[in-house]
């Protein structure tokens, strides 16, 4: 009997191939750039499974396009990407990479609220450029961080690590969630559960870590930054298009909010015309989860994933379960 086939659409770390080819045919996109959809689509023609990321679209047209498809491993923990309704229509399990990154992320989340706090990354091109000519008392001021408000926008896992790092900073934290009150940090931190618009008025930094959902596309909008304080730092390594980025440009301009950390874009990878012109910003290219170790055990996830998908069992991190019998 041949062995399952698994189409893998980007290279992913070697310890996640190295584990799937110990049971499976593994085909890897050849090219580190994401695939075109014609080509993503030609890849899964004869897939039993497939691993892909966020730049895949998961969608009836990918499924069409694999009739032979017994499950779909995320390389992500975001999984916008995926038409969930739809996979479960077709009875097809979907997972996608939770816990393995929490850390990670929450840490670059961190490394974003000081770079643009204390001025890390202009200051940095100050020393290169050979213009710093000694020590001044009015020079690169920037903002404080300990014992400030720290606003956390969906405190879901990411969400909540991010708050729990605050507690050497000694901060106050106000939270939203669409779910349920989080016990954890109202007992540890002391932290409130708030509305959206009194987040906004109090924060001095705002970190986003809300899924993408229809309920949250352009959450950070012109009324949004209106409320926020003027000297409020908007940290986002969530996704995009929470922010809607036309109306964040405005408002760094017009100095409606202090600055903004992004690692994550409204249209990846392009940024909004005006970004890299603004003042106060830090961007990165969607990092968030970039460490040796992390990468490594979101491959090894997604290949358990994947390994029980197609021995029908349950998939350890599966998004819907109720396909499994
Ligand atoms: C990355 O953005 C992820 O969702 O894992
Ligand atoms: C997902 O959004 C998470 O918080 O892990």
């Amino acid at each position: 009997m041949s062995r399952p086939r698994i189409f893998v659409t980007r290279r992913i770390p070697e310890a996640g191939l190295t584990r799937l080819r110990a049971s499976f045919e593994v085909v890897v996109n050849p090219d580190d750039r994401p695939l075109t959809t014609e080509e993503l689509h030609r890849g899964v023609a004869d897939a039993d499974a497939v691993v892909g990321l966020l730049t895949d679209r998961i969608d009836a047209a990918f499924f069409d396009a694999a009739p032979n498809l017994k499950g779909y491993a995320n390389y992500a923990v975001g999984y916008d990407n995926i038409d969930v309704a739809e996979a479960t229509r077709r009875g097809i399990p979907v997972s996608n990479t939770p816990d393995v990154l929490t850390m990670a992320t929450a840490e670059l989340a961190w490394a974003l609220l000081f770079a643009v706090a204390r001025r890390v990354v202009e200051t940095d091109a100050v020393m290169r450029s050979g213009a710093w000519t000694g020590w001044g008392p009015l020079q690169f001021i920037g903002a404080d961080v300990s014992g400030r408000t720290l606003g956390i926008v969906g405190a879901g896992r990411i969400g909540t690590a991010m708050a729990r790092m605050s507690a050497g900073f000694n901060m106050r934290v106000l939270y939203t969630s669409s779910s349920s009150r989080n016990e954890e940090l109202e007992r540890d931190l002391g932290a409130r559960r708030v509305e959206f618009d009194e987040l906004l008025r109090e924060s001095d930094f705002i970190s986003i870590h809300t899924p993408l959902r229809p309920s949250t596309r352009h959450l950070f909008n012109a009324d949004a930054f209106r409320l926020m304080k003027n000297t409020a730092i908007l940290i986002n390594t969530g996704r995009g298009p929470v922010i809607r980025e036309d109306d964040l440009v405005a408002a760094l301009r017009a100095g409606e909010i202090g600055g903004a950390g992004l690692d994550v874009y409204e249209m990846e990878p392009r940024m909004a015309e005006g970004l890299k012109d603004c003042p106060n910003t830090v961007l990165l290219p969607h990092i968030g989860s970039a460490t040796h170790s992390t990468r490594d055990n979101m491959a090894l996830l997604a290949a358990e994933n994947i390994e029980a998908m197609l021995a029908g069992t349950r998939p350890p991190t599966i998004l819907n379960p109720e396909v499994l019998k």
